[in-house]
């Protein structure tokens, strides 16, 4: 893995962004695989600036998202799909056919999976934009997921729940479940780009370089893979 340590979220931010840039400068019908949560919104408002003055298009360029939630109407602030349009795609040229996102609220679950598995199968994601949860979660895979795994529904743990209530008026409104990527697709990105900032995320930060790889802890994977860059700012990289 390759370590980008920068001063604060904002660098972060500039940072991620250069890096998403130079891929659809490069190939104009880029694959992007994207990830939710409030580290990637910084990125996502510099790539929107950049599309604005010019520099960058979206025109021919697909998407897919890691995760949704389940059983939370499409249109409901806090779904995964208002977050991407009221964050990056509402703003870009981006072509509504390419954008892809789990369908969480279509009645049934699992012909959702295995329709979005069988999509991400068709395609090579370029490069795969990830947060990391406080307990080493990608994408919704929680810790004990197989590294094998392919898209699934996941019974969110109570510690995700709780990191993610602060979006929602109360903890009982925070879905359960969640249609996400499994580990395996994850891994099958060409390239990897994880972004970690502040001090909630130090300790998973330090778990990530320094432990071992393990399905206890879900980002370890990533040392696997050849292709990765994770850029932490200085607060989530103060146990190192
Ligand atoms: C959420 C998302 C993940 C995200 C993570 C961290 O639950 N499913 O894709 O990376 O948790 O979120 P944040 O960036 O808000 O810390």
């Amino acid at each position: 893995m390759k370590i980008i340590k920068v001063k604060n979220y904002d660098e972060l931010s500039i940072e991620a962004s250069k890096i998403v840039a130079n891929l659809l400068k490069q190939k104009e019908d880029a694959c992007l695989g994207l990830a939710t949560g409030g580290t990637p919104i910084g990125m996502y408002q510099n790539l929107i600036k950049m599309y604005r003055d010019g520099e960058i298009s979206f025109r021919n360029i697909k998407t897919y998202n890691l995760d949704e939630y389940c059983d939370l109407d499409q249109n409901h602030s806090q779904s995964y799909y208002s977050y991407m349009h009221e964050h990056l795609f509402n703003n870009i040229d981006i072509s509504k056919d390419n954008i892809h996102i789990p369908e969480g609220n279509s009645g049934n679950n699992e012909e959702a999976c295995r329709k979005f598995n069988e999509l991400l199968n068709q395609s090579t994601i370029d490069l795969q934009v990830l947060g990391i949860g406080g307990n080493g979660h990608i994408g919704f895979n929680e810790p004990g997921t197989p590294f094998n795994q392919e898209t699934f529904v996941v019974e969110l743990t109570d510690k995700t729940r709780n990191d993610n209530k602060r979006f929602f008026d109360s903890i009982e409104e925070v879905p359960r479940y969640a249609i996400t990527m499994g580990i395996k697709n994850i891994v099958q990105a060409k390239k990897i780009l994880l972004l970690a900032s502040g001090l909630g995320k130090a300790e998973a930060v330090a778990r990530l370089i320094n432990g071992e790889i393990s399905e206890g802890f879900p980002a370890s994977i990533l040392k696997r893979h050849d292709n990765v860059i994770v850029i932490i700012d200085e607060e989530a990289a103060l146990l190192l």
